[in-house]
């Protein structure tokens, strides 16, 4: 689901910051390109490789990556082969297009696109300068490398990261293509290697005589082997292999690329968080280490973060340090289930619970104002079912965030259509401030408190304002119109509900409260 993507990349963004250090560099020349709607195609269908971010301007994360990047550009320009760097305002009107037709969710997003644009990949790289230079020289060498020699080895192979080797009689034949095919896929996430001499390769003893995959990883059983060449089902293999039983959040920088695997996981979550000074840390480690291995691989996949590193997480729980050690999961539909101050024992059956159907999701809400008087309604997490899903009326929802723009100027013209509609006590004109958004980690110092979370299968938010209405007939459609009064108030009397409009009036009319009762 869409929604819970962007879940995800607000962790990516929080980790990734917090291992970057922006630099205040201003480059004279532009080595960026700027690209637009109107010149996008062109100047991508002319490259061989092309890495383009595509940002918005008032997006943090963005305005940190913009040196570091132009730098980058500005070295990669004279490297052999060319490496282009482009950006686009995805957040302007006209290359909203653009920014569809990429599926961007979330800023800064970076795309690499190979052969004039026909291969697009995810760019996963460091956002520092140097970083991300390393990187993309990688990106335009080859997939793999051919082990031949210990020294070969030597310089490959790095007991700190997931290394993945092909061993072949010979390098040709339908296994070889496929393995080649995969790592050029997966290059940006792991390293490749093939060779034709087993011995070379670390821990595995045994001699190789059919093509053979082995991934050396530096946690848990240190290396697999595999056999199966299929596509999808050597990518698979890699991607499960390279997930640890317990992926660990602290401070390490070696950790990294671990956590940003297990945050691009599609499967539900499992997280605790606690101090790793705590008094009972060994006890803690060892019964969640126990629970992951009954539970991982069967779509459930454990983190343990110490609080220090954690800080960016637990705010985007909602929880505070004094609530940990904390057990959070979230599943792929973005729900949460949370148990705060959990005990050792508490582990095991809280997290069988939680599998077994048996624990509530944890909603996040701003408290239920008591005074709702002003035209356009208050609503929260807590309140959204009854003010809305269950009411009877027809509602306008918006759905904003306090930093957005748009959502500001907005404001004055709900305003507007809630007054215009005081007397009909059909129609209710709504407000709800999300905590689910974009670059979230960077305006959330100062908004704590200023959240609710939003149930993303009837509400699917992609960007601030979005707009619901929901007739009193029960059906939501999103207002995609001008963002006018004129034709917001056309839009909801096209499309409110008569029948129990009627109704409605009738009884407003004579209980003369227009309250909320219908
Ligand atoms: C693309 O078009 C925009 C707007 O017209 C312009 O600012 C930009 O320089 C162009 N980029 C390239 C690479 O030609
Ligand atoms: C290579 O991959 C293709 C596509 O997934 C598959 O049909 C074929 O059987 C694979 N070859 C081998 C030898 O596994
Ligand atoms: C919004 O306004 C523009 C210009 O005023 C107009 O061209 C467009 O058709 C309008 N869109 C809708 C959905 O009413």
């Amino acid at each position: 689901m869409a929604s819970s993507r962007v879940y995800t990349l607000l962790f990516l963004f929080a980790i990734l910051s917090s291992f970057s250090s922006a630099t205040e560099a201003e480059a004279e020349k532009e080595y960026v390109l700027t690209l637009d709607h109107s010149n996008f195609s062109e100047v991508v269908s002319k490259h061989k490789f092309i890495v383009v971010e595509f940002y918005a301007p008032w997006c943090g994360h963005c305005k940190s990556l913009a040196p570091e990047y132009e730098q980058a550009a500005s070295v990669l320009s004279s490297h052999d082969p060319p490496v282009a760097l482009a950006k686009v305002d995805a957040n302007a009107e006209e290359n909203k297009g653009l920014a569809e037709q990429f599926g961007i969710q979330g800023f800064p997003t970076i795309k690499i696109l190979k052969n004039g644009g026909d291969v697009v990949q995810d760019y996963k790289g460091p956002r520092e300068a140097a970083g991300i230079i390393d990187f993309l020289k990688k990106q335009v060498g080859p997939a793999s490398f051919e082990v031949k020699t210990p020294e070969d080895v030597g310089s490959l192979i790095d007991d700190k990261k997931i290394f993945v080797v092909g061993i072949f009689p010979t390098f040709s034949g339908e296994e070889f293509e496929n393995f080649t095919i995969v790592a050029d896929k997966l290059r940006s996430d792991y390293d490749f290697g093939h060779t034709t001499n087993a011995q070379l390769i670390p821990r595995g003893e045994s001699t190789v005589t059919t093509p053979t995959i082995r991934l050396l990883k530096p946690f848990d059983e240190l290396f697999v082997d595999f056999q199966k060449f299929d596509v999808d089902v050597l990518e698979k293999f890699i991607v499960d292999s390279s997930i640890p039983l317990v992926t660990l959040f602290d401070q390490s920088p070696t950790n990294q690329p671990f956590l940003v695997k297990y945050f691009e996981s599609p499967d539900a979550k499992a997280m605790l968080f606690l101090d790793f000074s705590h008094e009972h840390i060994d006890a803690f480690k060892s019964k969640y280490a126990d629970v992951a291995g009954l539970y991982k691989g069967k779509g459930l996949n454990f983190l343990l973060g110490d609080l220090k590193a954690s800080q960016a997480a637990l705010q985007y729980f909602g929880l505070k340090e004094d609530q940990a050690p904390v057990v959070v999961v979230q599943n792929s539909k973005g729900l949460k289930f949370i148990n705060k101050n959990v005990e050792v024992d508490q582990l095991a059956p809280w997290l069988k619970d939680y599998v077994d159907g048996n624990v509530k999701p944890f909603v996040k809400s701003e408290p239920i104002p008591e005074t709702n008087d002003e035209p356009v309604k208050v609503v929260v997490a807590n309140s959204l079912q009854d003010m809305v899903l269950d009411s009877k009326k027809n509602i306008l929802l918006e759905i904003y965030a306090p930093w957005c723009g748009h959502c500001k100027k907005l404001a004055p013209i709900l305003d507007e259509v809630a007054v215009s509609f005081e007397n009909d006590a059909a129609v209710m004109i709504a407000k709800f401030v999300s905590s689910h958004l974009f670059c979230y980690f960077l305006a959330s110092s100062g908004d704590d408190g200023s959240n609710n979370d939003i149930p993303s299968e009837t509400f699917e938010v992609e960007g601030y304002p979005t707009l619901y209405f929901k007739a009193s007939s029960g059906e939501v459609l999103r207002y995609e119109g001008n963002r006018t009064k004129e034709d917001i108030i056309d839009f909801i009397q096209k499309h409110r509900d008569d029948e129990v409009t009627a109704t409605a009036t009738a009884t407003a009319t004579s209980t003369e409260s227009g309250k909320d009762e219908l």
